[in-house]
């Protein structure tokens, strides 16, 4: 449905009557779902409930709440659609490149184990991929580090334990890393072999919570996650992701996302154009 459809004349139509029945949507989403929607950009949950208005033939606010509350179905496909889960093994390859080379080797000459927090991991790509950087650097030696990854999408992160990956999401990894870590399945399908499944613990959690899983992290890995996020939240999780790293430790931002305004003291900058970041010593 295009929003002409919608909203026929839209300048005609006060901007009460365009968003009728969208707060009392957006409530009843926030307990199904157990999601804290209001925290994210207006604009962005009014284009993703138009992409399910538009999916499921219905044409205002009210009555795609209703059809929500009759079709259970429709409960996993809207937490889908607003929360957009797009992600690929080695996306960006640059960044990796960095943490292959300077990141990981500088922080395993200081300790012997490192522990990295990838928050908003979607389905795995993203910590499977700090995992298997993190073998080839190290296979020789038994390994005790942690690779936490969160989301706040149990069905996503299900997917991310299962391992199970379309060829598609490894374009950006040689044959012979492929096969190294995972198995062909008969569908065609890959699976990731389990010495790197065991190197990273899945657990549900919600940033906009305030709390990070832990404070003693080397890495923290949380990119392409700041678009759902308004200036007040993208705040709070810097904050949040400072309160969860060590002194001198890395942030790794995706390559569109910038530091919220007012929050560079929490962080400097170790290589801009790739957006990584390293903690600042308190002095505020
Ligand atoms: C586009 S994916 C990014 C995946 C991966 N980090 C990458 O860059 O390839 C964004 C992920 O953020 C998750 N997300 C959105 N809001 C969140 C929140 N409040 N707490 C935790 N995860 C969230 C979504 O469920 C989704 O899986």
């Amino acid at each position: 449905m295009d929003m002409n459809n919608l909203f026929p004349d839209s300048s005609s139509l006060s901007d009460k009557m365009k968003t009728a029945g969208f707060s009392e949507l957006v409530k009843a989403i926030e307990g199904m779902l157990n999601m804290h929607l209001s925290s994210y950009k207006e604009d962005y949950i009014k284009r993703r409930l138009l992409s399910r208005m538009n999916s499921t033939r219905t044409t205002s606010y009210r009555d795609y709440h209703q059809y929500l509350l009759s079709t259970p179905e429709e409960k996993e496909k809207l937490r889908n659609a607003l929360t957009i889960n797009v992600t690929k093994f080695f996306r960006d390859l640059g960044v990796f490149d960095l943490v292959r080379k300077e990141i990981f080797p500088e922080i395993l000459n200081k300790k012997q184990n490192l522990h990295l927090w990838s928050a908003g991991c979607s389905s795995g790509e993203e910590p499977y991929t700090y995992a298997i950087i993190l073998y080839e650097l190290n296979k020789l030696k038994r390994s005790g580090s942690v690779i936490t990854a969160t989301d706040i999408d149990d069905t996503i992160l299900k997917k991310a334990k299962e391992g199970i990956y379309e060829k598609t999401a490894l374009e950006n990894m040689q044959e012979a890393q492929i096969s190294r870590h995972f198995t062909l399945l008969e569908d065609g399908r890959y699976s990731i072999k389990p010495h790197i499944r065991e190197m990273v613990r899945f657990s549900h959690h919600d940033l906009m919570k305030g709390v990070p899983v832990s404070r003693f992290n080397d890495v923290v890995s949380c990119r392409n996650v700041t678009i759902y996020f308004n200036e007040d939240q993208k705040r709070n999780l810097i904050r949040l992701i400072y309160e969860g790293l060590v002194d001198g430790g890395y942030y790794i931002m995706g390559m569109s996302e910038y530091l919220a305004r007012d929050m560079d003291m929490y962080f400097t900058p170790y290589r801009p154009m790739l957006k990584v970041f390293k903690k600042t010593e308190k002095k505020f």
